[in-house]
């Protein structure tokens, strides 16, 4: 997608001190490594409500171009396999050595879908603005994606979503101001908490601990101060202005004696 990024509103925004980790790191280095969300505000919320350890092997699902990853190492001093489609893994570990955590962070060319990782093997998954591409079906979570972490362990995921489903035939249904985004923001596999809540319960095999849309609005706030900041064509945030749109935080926890 075509940007024009404010700079100075980045340099100013990200220095937010509500956010004392993410405020460490340059903002010009968070508004280059963009690929459509605040990555490190809404990673760094996402980890207040997880246990992260040193030492711990975490899966970053879809990392795009691995500031998260990197961002779990430094913070929190975990193992990171930055997996990612799109992303060359080349191109990420260069940066992952200009941020000095190479011997915590992996970078792999993987598809989610494919069983390229071996089951019970990480301690958590993250997947920040990701799982709405490849994980809304019913096979995914249970066959597969929740097997990869042990028992007792930890699932942390950020999307973009609604506050509630909408009803009716869609997109014929959906809010007018919201209909040029169906395709090209891929409005079509956007849910609400409740919808990834009963998602994830539905494979049986995890707890949910928590989900919410951040509190106090944060969820849509920081969706329209990213979007003000990389300066994105389709101003969705804006245009919705806080009717439908947020950001969707859960946990989920794997059950300790789920059968494979
Ligand atoms: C919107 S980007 C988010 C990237 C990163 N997590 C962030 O917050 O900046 C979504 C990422 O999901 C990845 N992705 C999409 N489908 C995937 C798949 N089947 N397997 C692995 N990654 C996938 C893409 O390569 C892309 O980098």
């Amino acid at each position: 997608m075509e940007t024009e990024p404010n700079l100075d509103l980045a340099r100013e925004l990200l220095k937010n001190p509500r956010y004392p980790r993410t405020c460490k790191y340059d903002p010009e280095w968070m508004v280059g490594l963009d690929m459509g969300c605040p990555t490190l505000w809404l990673l760094e919320r996402l980890c207040e409500v997880m246990e992260l350890k040193p030492g711990m092997r975490v899966l970053d699902l879809g990392c795009g171009k691995a500031a998260g990853s990197i961002f779990l190492a430094k913070e929190f001093g975990v193992e990171v396999w930055a997996a990612d489609l799109w992303i060359p893994p080349t191109e990420n570990w260069t940066r992952v050595r200009e941020a000095g955590v190479e011997s915590l962070v992996f970078p792999i060319h993987a598809d989610a879908r494919k069983p390229v990782f071996a089951q019970d093997f990480f301690d958590a998954m993250i997947g920040l603005n990701s799982l709405f591409f490849f994980a809304t079906d019913d096979v995914f979570l249970p066959n597969y994606l929740v097997g990869l972490v042990k028992p007792g362990g930890q699932f942390g995921i950020v999307v973009p979503g609604f506050y509630k489903e909408f009803e009716g035939d869609l997109p014929k249904d959906l809010p007018e101001h919201l209909k040029q985004y169906w395709i090209s923001c891929m409005l079509y596999s956007w849910h609400s908490g409740d919808w990834w809540k009963r998602h994830w319960l539905k494979t049986d095999q995890v707890e949910i601990e928590l989900v919410d849309n951040f509190p106090d609005k944060e969820g849509f706030r920081t969706y329209l101060d990213w979007e003000r900041i990389i300066g994105y064509k389709e101003k969705i945030a804006e245009d919705d202005a806080g009717r439908n749109i947020t950001f969707v935080r859960l946990v989920a926890r794997r059950n300790k004696n789920t059968p494979k």
